[in-house]
């Protein structure tokens, strides 16, 4: 079972040119150097995979440094242009993939059965998702939140339940919606109401030797100011956007919650 405390680097579309991720990647490696009880993983847009896996995974010790995708697709080969496919990315050698993320949500219509597709997909090639699930602003205020996790942690994972995970790592993502890319972060106290009810529903949807290995982390404007609250309160771990495109940022991040 790991329990390590995982901090995720999501690039998203950024930076522009193979160079930029190279010079990214070593800088933030220089600040990173005495690791314990912490995993990171770096998740740059598909093109800049074999770099990032080149520098990271050749002098990686214990494990501690991994490569993640944004996304994949649910097939493994075929007529379906434009896509990438898990086994692609297993013969690569990224090992997680970021699934359901909100900006795949808003601008590229994914609906929870999609993601439950590709959802199979990653666990059927062994590799290791990173579902995020999460509210709107107007669920959040119509405080439909619990409703709204509830519906997204059901249709997505109820299907998994009907095979086996065997060497597959699950990690969830709450990420609200209305907290990334916004500066607006969810106070601790909302963030654990959230990391409670989920931890409620796995128990409930999944066989519990599923629902016991699954580490929750927490997404959304996190900064170095407030990243330790949410390991703190007990989430495992943290995704983090905007800051991770920034070394000095990203570094101060990792070794906090390194320390605890
Ligand atoms: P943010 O993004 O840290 O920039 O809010 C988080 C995310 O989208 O995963």
């Amino acid at each position: 079972m790991n329990q390590k405390i995982v901090i995720i680097a999501n690039w998203k579309c950024n930076p522009s040119t193979e160079r930029e991720a190279e010079n990214l990647l070593r800088e933030i490696k220089k600040g990173i150097k005495k690791i314990r009880n912490t995993e990171v993983i770096i998740v740059p847009p598909f093109v800049y995979l074999p770099v990032v896996r080149d520098k990271i995974l050749l002098k990686s010790k214990e494990g501690i440094w991994k490569v993640g995708a944004q996304n994949c697709f649910w097939e493994n080969s075929g007529a379906f242009t434009g896509e990438i496919s898990p086994l692609m990315l297993k013969e690569l050698g990224v090992e997680y993939v970021i699934l359901g993320h909100s900006e795949r949500r808003i601008y590229f219509g994914e609906t929870d059965e999609v993601i439950a597709k590709k959802l199979k997909a990653i666990l059927e090639n062994k590799l290791s998702p990173i579902l995020c699930i999460g509210e709107t602003k107007e669920g959040r205020e119509e405080k439909k939140i619990e409703k709204v996790l509830k519906r997204q942690l059901k249709e997505i994972l109820s299907p998994i339940s009907r095979f086996s995970l065997p060497t597959s790592d699950l990690v969830i993502a709450y990420e609200p919606i209305w907290a990334i890319g916004t500066g607006d972060f969810c106070s601790p106290d909302e963030a654990k109401k959230a990391l409670l009810f989920i931890k409620k529903e796995l128990i409930e949807i999944l066989p519990r030797y599923l629902s016991q290995n699954i580490r929750i982390i927490y997404g959304g404007s996190v900064d170095s100011e407030n990243a330790k609250n949410y390991i703190n309160i007990g989430f495992k771990g943290l995704l983090i956007g905007g800051a991770s495109l920034i070394p000095q940022e990203f570094i101060k991040i990792v070794n906090s919650c390194n320390l605890q």
